[in-house]
């Protein structure tokens, strides 16, 4: 208690005072003050579109606030451009990895370093050396090779290379925006030993998560935003998760999920031996009304599973079939003709047109994805949309709006929303909850129900244990690119599929041999 307490009086690195930020008729920050002290770490929760990444892009100086100010080591800063705050020891990871596909992670991750002596000489083995040093301290040495180009990773990887690169230079505060969206637990567990480190140190930490389990388990303080305004802040032990998600939603969360049982109707997807580069003789079949969870772990092969079944990645053996007919994937186009939907996991660069508005994300065709289909009239286009919108709690100023001004969570909403509206027989989700927040969770979670229950075939991929056992009614767990076991619900439980999923260390490094 009274360490904690002494936190309360440690002086602030950073003191955020009346900050309003306006982008045209959203107020997203309305004036906010909040300080970071040393040696602690403040975790910043609210609802999609509730000001977090805004705050924080203020404290980098990417946006300038309309009032107020910031105050740093006792005097007033008006950082004019990341720069001025990076020069103050200010670190921010964003919610989208920010890394040049085409460098290694070696080039990556010493990028600053690296141009500094490239005039003079660029001595590899040392770069390669201090790469594989960062890369054993997450102990991601024997997966990972300096010189793997960063494109070719997951976004697991991706976003662990940000972290890294972060934590190179010195840093005073460093913010993390949603860092462990695309991790799995154990990679979760790394970073926060990481985090942990560096509040020792006496670093400042700013903490973005829509999971509240890892808010309590690391915050000191945390700090509410609700509609850009700062609605509490309070340390971590004198709350309870349920008080602070009232505080976040200012409403109280009904059941997340539905327990009932489903009524399962004639096979919808069916799939033998499919093999890809990738997963080996994979087989199950998803019923009608049911929802099959895909456990694993990061390069289990789930994701690279979904890619096959939805033709984007040729199977060099096996087939797939849609209510008993055989299914000829060759491309996407392929399997949307055959009633396959799929939400993928990189939604921002894989499915999202940021350039245009809500409404034509949701109605529109895409282009080189669903060019045969034209699955909703005209007319229909604004109320599916603004149904949609509404249900999932986007929050925008109107279906007009364009995606690329949403904040991260609304735009996932915005990708999901298009599937959701256009029905198809059997749809697959990949992360379908990631960076959502947990009042818009609980809606999709009711809509994901909602779609079994009219005959829909679900396949979910999830990373977050709760949500698989929650909402499936059968779950696969996969280890190095295949299924090792197929679990009804009542025989599934955390332990047992991290169990099976473990196993994936042996398989991984045969895999990474074959490719
Ligand atoms: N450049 C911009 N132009 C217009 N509106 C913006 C811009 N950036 C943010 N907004 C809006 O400001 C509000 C706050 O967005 P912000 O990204 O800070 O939310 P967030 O709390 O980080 O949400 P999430 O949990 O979804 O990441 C949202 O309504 C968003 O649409
Ligand atoms: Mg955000």
């Amino acid at each position: 208690m009274s360490s904690l307490e002494n936190a309360e009086d440690r002086a602030p690195v950073l003191s955020v005072r009346g900050v309003s930020k306006r982008f045209g008729v959203v107020q997203a920050l309305d004036d906010v003050s909040l300080e970071v002290r040393h040696g602690e770490v403040l975790a910043l929760v609210g609802e999609n579109g509730a000001g977090k990444s805004t705050l924080v892009r203020i404290i980098e100086g990417v946006h300038q606030p309309d009032q107020g100010m910031l105050e740093a080591g006792g005097a007033p800063r008006a950082f004019r451009s990341p720069a001025d705050a990076h020069a103050l020891g200010i670190r921010v990871i964003h919610q989208e990895p920010d890394i040049i596909p085409d460098l290694s992670i070696a080039e990556n991750l010493f990028l600053g370093d690296f141009r500094r002596v490239r005039g003079l000489f660029l001595d590899r083995r040392d770069l390669a050396r201090r790469t594989r040093a960062m890369l054993a301290a997450f102990g991601l040495q024997d997966e990972l090779s300096p010189w793997t180009r960063a494109g070719a990773l997951g976004p697991a990887y991706r976003q662990l290379m940000e972290i890294m690169r972060a934590l190179r230079s010195g840093v005073r505060l460093l913010a993390l925006d949603e860092p462990t969206s695309s991790l799995t637990e154990d990679e979760t567990r790394r970073l926060f030993d990481v985090v942990e480190q560096l509040r020792r140190d006496g670093v400042a930490i700013v903490y973005i998560s829509h999971r509240m389990h890892e808010v309590m388990a690391i915050a000191d303080r945390v700090a509410v935003l609700r509609d850009g305004r700062l609605v509490a802040t309070r340390m971590t032990h004198e709350v309870g998760e349920a008080e602070i998600v009232q505080l976040m939603v200012g409403r109280p969360i009904t059941e997340l999920f539905d327990p009932s049982a489903r009524s399962l109707g004639p096979v919808l997807l069916s799939v033998s031996g499919v093999t890809t580069r990738r997963v080996h003789d994979i087989s199950f079949h998803v019923r009608a009304g049911e929802v099959v969870g895909l456990a694993g772990l990061v390069g289990a092969g789930r994701s690279e599973l979904a890619e096959a079944i939805f033709g984007h990645d040729r199977a060099i053996a096996g087939s797939v079939a849609v209510a008993g007919k055989a299914v000829r994937l060759r491309s996407p186009a392929d399997a949307i003709a055959a009633g396959i939907g799929f939400a993928p996991e990189d939604r921002k660069s894989q499915a999202l047109l940021l350039l245009r508005s809500v409404k034509d994300n949701i109605t529109l065709c895409v282009p080189d994805l669903i060019s045969r289909f034209d699955f909703i009239s005209g007319e229909d286009e604004r109320s599916v949309a603004g149904a949609l919108v509404e249900r999932l709690r986007v929050r925008t100023p109107s279906l007009d709006q364009l995606v690329s001004k949403l904040s991260g969570g609304n735009q996932q909403k915005v990708v999901l929303g298009r599937w959701l509206a256009r029905r198809p027989k059997v749809l697959i989700l990949d992360e379908p909850t990631r960076g959502i927040d947990v009042g818009a969770k609980a809606e999709i979670y009711r809509l994901i129900a909602e779609l079994a229950a009219e005959g829909m075939a679900l396949l979910v991929i999830s990373s977050e244990m709760p949500e698989l056992l929650g909402l499936c009614d059968r779950l696969l767990v996969m280890t190095g690119g295949r299924i090792v076991a197929d679990l009804a619900r009542a025989e599934a439980s955390e332990e047992r599929i991290l169990d099976l999923a473990m196993g994936n260390n042996l398989l991984r490094g045969e895999r990474t041999m074959v490719a």
